[in-house]
């Protein structure tokens, strides 16, 4: 093909594609503007009580021969239903338990406005998914929206049309328990997780029956609860908030997501809930999000608790004038937001901007056509747990998997000949591995690790406990607090143990020691496991220790003695599958951390993108620099570390300009190399540093990343690119804003980059 051929064509196909993103665009605003007028003519002829009503969200279970409500409030809820003021269900699920609730929001209220139906799909509805930091360990953007997407299809399928996800709260701080939800440590990685998650749940049309409307979440700051206490007060700086917190819920407003929640934590003395700065200010003015904001679980009438409101109605008040949509399960705006407005002291335009808000959403996801689009039995039986969603959560699982450490090459194993002792309770564990987070599935439905290595049969296995992690049943509403001391099973594990060529122990926490009220202040190995640890290796060393948890953990022991280690998280329904299939070599690894790996947890917050304050360096060989006294400074792991069975070598870094104007591309290239022997992945990462700014700048920030495939022997030359939005920041008032300057540009596997070269904005 000619040159000019060749150039015509791919003109053509611009065209044609830029012509497409028009027609929908178009297509968005046309659907938008008659979705508009409907919203006006509805709202014209509702009564108060009844706009507030949509404001409103209840937590309920139905019966499916009801309706037949159960638990706390179950008869003032059913008849607030009847009465048209329940705007929203959360928790009912199932085709049966939706429709006999929608029928009668539908059939039995004046106005048959349908509910909307939430629910927590946080990885997988029934056939669940890696739970989200370990799929952010896969830096794979493509399989991390496709893992959305079956998550919703599963979600939709039992009559679910909104989840609260994703949850795209940043954090470093791993005591906190909820680390497990979101995407890691990082706003650049977090901002792009957010999107593909968005995209995943809600797909190109709402209105679909796979797909639901997404929740960013939780609107802000909660990631920052102070030493990592669970609930706690929030205390952070505006440039922290601008660059850090913030970036992930921008990324999701950017990528039309319809809600999101707000949050327990207070800002600034300034409870989530009821601050204006944040839900106004900058979410509904500044960036122009015309979704809706619904309350954590009762965190209107927490608001009390923080000393902010004196009662329920300066609660309801002050909710809703700092920008707080819907109500979830605190009874503030049903109960007391009529009589603020016939009081004066709520203008009922807040309250009509609110449900033009909720029933946008309801109208573009087509309850209004047909209040029971999500409720289709066959659907249900079909969708739910089919080979094809199976398929879809083994692929995630296998990429995000992590390989720590691979001395000795002990991986891949041998597939024949061998005697593999497997130990440790969390090996033959199908709970456990399904993670927290996981309202809608069975229990006890994942493949264990242990069910997964038996698949390969050329080697003869043998199994001992060990030691269990916890003692008993647990289940996600429960403290867990209690690790077993039992070790009376450690004697048998020894003697397996000694006699075998290769041990695998599976070690880490439950599942239920991360998720939400699940903040730990020890993060090595819970329970008698490191005893266990130590006393196999003193019989042998051919160790490869499987991890199974849901946060970065203090493996400094491990780390210095066992030399194989992977970091297989909870990874959900075919856990066990996928870590077989890893340890085999069937799959090599590539997953990279998203959260580094401290030393101790006197380190935290430990974080790649540190700021390198005044004194940095032992420069003058005296103590007065920052540092510790008894650790190092830096990770046990850090941020972006992650090994593959194959070797890669990074050369040649070159940029197409080394002096650039703001709106200049900069063109980075460099070759990757497989240097091994096996096919493999890598996560090429690029950072960049601000030397020198008006608010101080990370000493690395990521701006880049590309997940390359390279056979072994081969070299690609990568390009990735930079810009204004990768070199700019936000300063203190919230500009983002481009400061003229040298900056470092960084490459490598980790963000213990190997290349680095510099270039200068005038
Ligand atoms: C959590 C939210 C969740 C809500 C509803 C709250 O306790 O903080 O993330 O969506 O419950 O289950």
């Amino acid at each position: 093909m000619s040159k000019f051929f060749s150039f015509f064509i791919t003109i053509f196909i611009l065209t044609t594609i830029n012509c497409k993103a028009q027609q929908k665009q178009k297509m968005n605003k046309g659907i938008k503007k008659s979705i508009a007028g409907k919203v006006d003519s509805l709202l014209n002829i509702m009564t108060l009580e009844e706009k507030i009503g949509q404001m409103n969200q209840y937590n309920g279970f139905w019966d499916v021969t009801g309706p037949s409500p159960k638990g706390g409030n179950a008869e003032k809820k059913y008849e607030d239903i009847k009465k048209g003021l329940v705007g929203s269900m959360l928790t009912v699920r199932g085709v049966d338990q939706v429709r006999s609730v929608q029928k009668i929001a539908v059939e039995d209220t004046r106005l048959g406005i349908p509910l909307i139906i939430g629910f927590d799909v946080i990885h997988g509805y029934k056939t669940l998914s890696p739970i989200p930091l370990a799929e952010a360990a896969s830096w794979d953007l493509d399989a991390i929206e496709k893992s959305a997407s079956v998550a919703a299809s599963e979600a939709a399928a039992s009559g679910i049309n909104w989840t609260f996800g994703p949850n795209v709260d940043v954090s470093r701080d791993p005591r906190w328990g909820r680390v497990m939800e979101g995407a890691g440590e990082d706003a650049y990685l977090g901002s792009k997780i957010a999107t593909a998650r968005v995209n995943g749940f809600q797909g190109d049309d709402l209105s679909k029956v796979n797909t639901i409307a997404a929740c960013a979440k939780h609107f802000a700051g909660y990631g920052f609860s102070e030493s990592g206490k669970e609930y706690n007060t929030v205390s952070i700086d505006r440039s922290t908030l601008y660059n850090v917190v913030l970036p992930p819920f921008k990324a999701a407003v950017d990528a039309d997501v319809k809600t999101l929640m707000n949050s327990f934590n207070e800002l600034d003395g300034i409870p989530a809930t009821g601050n204006k700065f944040l839900q106004r200010d900058i979410l509904k003015e500044k960036w122009g999000f015309n979704g809706f904001v619904i309350s954590d679980w009762a965190s209107i009438k927490e608001m009390i608790s923080w000393g902010h409101a004196k009662d329920l109605n300066q609660a309801a008040e002050l909710a809703v004038e700092a920008g707080c949509d819907m109500d979830m399960e605190s009874y503030a705006y049903v109960d007391e937001l009529v009589k603020l407005v016939k009081e004066g002291k709520v203008d009922e335009r807040l309250i009509d901007d609110a449900v033009r808000r909720i029933l946008t959403v309801k109208y573009e996801l087509g309850l209004f056509d047909d209040p029971y689009k999500y409720c289709n039995e066959e659907l249900e039986k079909t969708v739910i747990g089919s080979d094809e969603n199976r398929a879809a959560v083994l692929d995630m699982a296998k990429k995000s998997i992590v390989l720590l450490k691979n001395e000795n090459q002990l991986l891949p194993l041998p597939k024949e000949g061998k005697k593999i002792a497997v130990i440790g309770g969390l090996a033959d564990d199908n709970n456990s591995i399904l993670g927290s987070w996981r309202i809608a599935s069975d229990d006890h439905s994942g493949v264990s690790i242990l069910e997964g290595l038996q698949k390969y049969t050329g080697n003869q296995l043998l199994y001992k406990k060990g030691a269990d992690v916890t003692i008993g049943e647990t289940a996600f509403t429960e403290e867990l607090t209690i690790n077993t001391t039992d070790t009376s099973d450690f004697k048998e594990a020894i003697l397996t143990a000694k006699d075998a060529d290769i041990v695998i122990m599976v070690l880490g926490e439950h599942g239920f020691q991360t998720g939400e009220a699940r903040s730990r202040t020890e993060l090595g190995l819970p329970g008698v496991q490191q005893e266990l640890l130590e006393a196999v290796y003193g019989v042998n060393k051919n160790i490869v220790l499987v991890l199974t948890n849901g946060r970065p953990l203090t493996i400094n022991w491990a780390s210095e003695h066992i030399p194989t280690i992977v970091e297989a998280w909870q990874l959900g329904t075919e856990t066990g599958n996928a870590v077989a299939q890893v340890l085999y070599g069937d799959y090599n690894p590539s997953g990279k951390l998203p959260m580094t790996f401290p030393r101790n947890v006197g380190q935290i917050p430990i974080y790649y993108n540190q700021k390198q304050t005044g004194r940095p360096l032992n420069s003058e060989n005296n103590v007065f620099w920052s540092h510790y006294s008894d650790v190092a400074n830096t990770p046990l792991y850090p941020f972006g570390h992650g090994l593959s069975y194959t070797n890669f070598k990074y050369s040649n870094l070159k940029v197409s300009k080394t002096n650039f104007k703001t709106d200049d591309i900069i063109e980075v290239t460099f070759d990757l190399t497989n240097t091994g022997k096996f096919y493999g992945k890598e996560v090429v990462q690029l950072y960049i540093r601000d030397l020198f700014a008006s608010v101080t700048r990370p000493i690395k920030e990521l701006k880049g990343f590309e997940l390359v495939a390279l056979n072994a022997g081969e070299t690609k030359k990568i390009t990735l690119k930079l810009t204004k939005a990768e070199l700019g920041f936000y300063n203190n008032n919230g500009d983002f804003v481009i400061e003229p300057g040298d900056f470092k540009v960084f490459v490598g596997g980790s963000s213990e980059t190997t290349l680095e070269t510099e270039i200068t904005l005038h």
